[in-house]
């Protein structure tokens, strides 16, 4: 009986002492180079903080030109539909930089 014991904690011992069954690879993605910034422009750092966590620019910048008032909705749907964390203080100068920006003879480019 004592040494069926001891033979049990061999195994044990020996058991630690195996390669774990699981190995992890080292693993990376390459995300899509985005060749479009945002263009200077007034409000572009308030763009920067609370809409670049979800979209690359050219997601913003490659849109049909809009009235002042659908880029409210438009930031205002990324806020409900979303839940984007839009910060209300930024929106002014969000919907400022998005009608300034489509203003521009080439926008996004
Ligand atoms: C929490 C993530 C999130 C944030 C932050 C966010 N969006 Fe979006 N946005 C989305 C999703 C999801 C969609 C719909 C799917 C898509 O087109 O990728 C979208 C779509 C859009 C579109 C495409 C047109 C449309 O009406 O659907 C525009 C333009 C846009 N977002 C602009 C903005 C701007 C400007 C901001 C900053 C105020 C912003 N987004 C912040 C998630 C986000």
């Amino acid at each position: 009986m004592k040494r069926i014991a001891i033979l049990s904690a061999l195994a044990l011992l020996a058991g630690c002492d195996n390669d774990p069954a699981v190995v992890f690879e080292d693993a990376g993605i390459i995300l899509p180079d985005d060749p479009i910034d945002l263009p200077e422009g007034p409000g572009r750092d308030a763009v920067i903080e609370n809409c670049t966590a979800c979209h690359s620019p050219s997601t913003m910048l490659q849109q049909p030109k809009v009235s002042r008032e659908k880029w409210e909705s438009i930031v205002g749907k990324m806020k409900t539909l979303y839940k984007a964390p839009v910060d209300d203080a930024a929106v002014p100068a969000i919907v400022d930089y998005m009608v300034h920006v489509q203003s521009q003879p080439e926008p996004g480019v």
